[in-house]
C-alpha cells in the first residue's frame, strides 16, 4: 500500500495534534503508512538535506502521546510561496516521488486552498478545518474554536471578577481574524455588555454612550469584548487628535488599538479608569476542551476513510452536531452568515 501523508498548516489550533493521532490510528488500523510532512506546505518546497528535515514517520508510539498536547507536534507555517503553480508542481513530485497517494490538510482556508490546487495535480486531499476563527462557512464549528472559546470565557469570567472589585470597566480583545465568532460567544457566554465585531459597523461614541449608560443604572465594571479585526468596521475616528491633548503618547495617524479605545472609554466616560486585555496567544495554545478532540477524532477517521475509499477534493466538518464532508470548492464558496440579531440583542440587554 503506497503511503498517505499529514500536514498543518497556517495559525495552530488546539486539536490539531488529536486529529494527527487519530489519522495516524486509523491509517495503522487499515495498513495505510502515514508520513507527517512538518511546517505545513514548506514542508514540501523541498529545501531540506535529508528526509528528517521535512518528514517524519508517524507510526503509532510516535503520536500517541501528542493527543492532548498543545500546538501542533509538526510545527506549522503559512506558505506564501505556495501561491506559485511552479511551487505547487514541485510539491506535488516530492509527493509522488515519495509514493504519497493521499494528503491530509489541516488548516484553514488558505491551507484548503492549496489542498484544491493540489488536486487539480493529481494529489488526491482531503481538509480537516483547523482553526481557532471559526470564519469556515461550510462547518458549524472549526477545530480550535470551542477550545479558544473556552479560554476566552474563562479569561472575561476572571476579568469581570476584578473589574466588580474595583468598579473598573473593560475592554477585551479576543482573537477570530476578519471573524466575530469568537467574540460573539464570549460577549453571550459572559454576559458582557458590549461587544464589536468586523460583520458590523460601528461608532466609538455608540459604545461611550452604552457604557455610560451601564455607568448610569450602577454597573461601574462592565465588560466590552472587542474581535480582533472589529477596527475595520469601525467609523473613522481620529485617536491622535482625541488623546493627545490628554498628554498620551500617540502619533498622527496612528491606528487604534484596544488599549487606546479603553483610554478613549475612560475619558468619554468619565471613568477614574478603563482598563484593558488582549487575550492573544492563549487561544492557541493549549489543550483541546473534548469537543475539539472528539471532532478531530471523527475528522481523522473520515478523511483517512476517503482516501482509502478513493473520493478526494473533500472538507471535512459539522453540520447539526455530525461529521460530514462535502467539496472542497463548495465548501470555500459557502457564503459567511452573521448571526446579527444575536448581536444586536447582545448589544440591547
Ligand atoms: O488564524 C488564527 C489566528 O490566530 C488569527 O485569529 C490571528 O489573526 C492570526 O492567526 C495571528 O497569526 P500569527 O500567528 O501570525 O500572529
Amino acid at each position: 500500500m503506497s503511503n498517505i501523508a499529514v500536514l498543518t498548516s497556517g495559525g495552530d489550533a488546539p486539536g490539531m495534534n488529536a486529529a494527527v493521532m487519530s489519522v495516524a490510528r486509523n491509517a495503522a488500523y487499515l495498513g495505510m503508512p502515514l508520513i507527517g510532512i512538518k511546517r505545513g506546505y514548506n514542508g514540501l518546497l523541498g529545501r531540506g538535506q535529508k528526509f528528517e528535515d521535512d518528514f517524519i514517520r508517524l507510526d503509532l508510539d510516535t503520536v500517541l502521546d501528542i493527543a492532548d498536547m498543545p500546538g501542533t507536534y509538526l510545527r506549522t507555517a503559512r506558505c506564501d510561496e505556495f501561491k506559485d503553480p511552479a511551487v505547487r508542481e514541485k510539491a506535488a513530485k516530492i509527493l509522488r516521488d515519495l509514493d504519497i497517494s493521499g494528503l491530509v490538510v489541516i488548516g484553514g482556508d488558505g491551507s484548503f486552498q492549496g489542498a484544491m490546487r493540489l488536486c487539480e495535480l493529481g494529489i488526491p486531499c482531503i481538509g480537516i478545518p483547523g482553526t481557532i476563527d471559526n470564519d469556515l462557512s461550510y462547518t458549524e464549528v472549526t477545530l480550535g474554536y470551542d477550545t479558544a472559546t473556552n479560554v476566552c470565557v474563562d479569561t472575561v469570567r476572571a476579568i469581570r471578577a476584578t473589574s466588580r472589585s474595583h468598579d473598573r470597566p473593560h475592554v477585551v480583545e479576543v482573537m477570530g481574524r476578519n471573524c466575530g465568532d469568537l467574540a460573539l460567544a464570549t460577549a453571550e457566554a459572559t454576559g458582557a455588555e458590549v461587544v464589536v465585531v468586523p460583520e458590523a459597523d460601528w461608532r466609538i461614541d455608540d459604545v461611550a454612550k452604552r457604557l455610560n449608560h451601564q455607568i448610569e443604572i450602577g454597573n461601574t465594571r462592565a465588560t466590552v469584548v472587542v474581535a480582533e479585526g472589529c477596527w475595520a468596521s469601525m467609523e473613522p475616528f481620529d485617536v491622535y487628535e482625541f488623546l493627545h491633548p490628554y498628554g498620551k503618547q500617540v502619533f498622527p495617524g496612528e491606528p487604534m488599538t484596544t488599549n487606546r479605545l479603553a483610554s478613549i472609554l475612560k475619558r468619554k466616560c468619565g471613568m477614574a479608569e478603563v482598563r484593558s486585555t488582549v487575550v492573544g496567544y492563549t487561544q492557541r495554545g493549549c489543550s483541546p476542551t473534548a469537543r475539539d478532540s472528539m471532532f478531530a477524532f471523527e475528522a481523522g477517521a473520515m478523511a483517512v476513510q476517503l482516501l482509502r475509499k478513493g473520493i478526494s477534493n473533500q472538507a471535512i466538518g459539522v453540520e447539526n452536531g455530525h461529521t460530514f464532508y462535502m467539496p472542497m470548492e463548495k465548501a470555500l464558496a459557502a457564503k459567511r452568515h452573521f448571526n446579527r440579531s444575536l448581536y444586536n440583542l447582545l448589544n440591547a440587554l
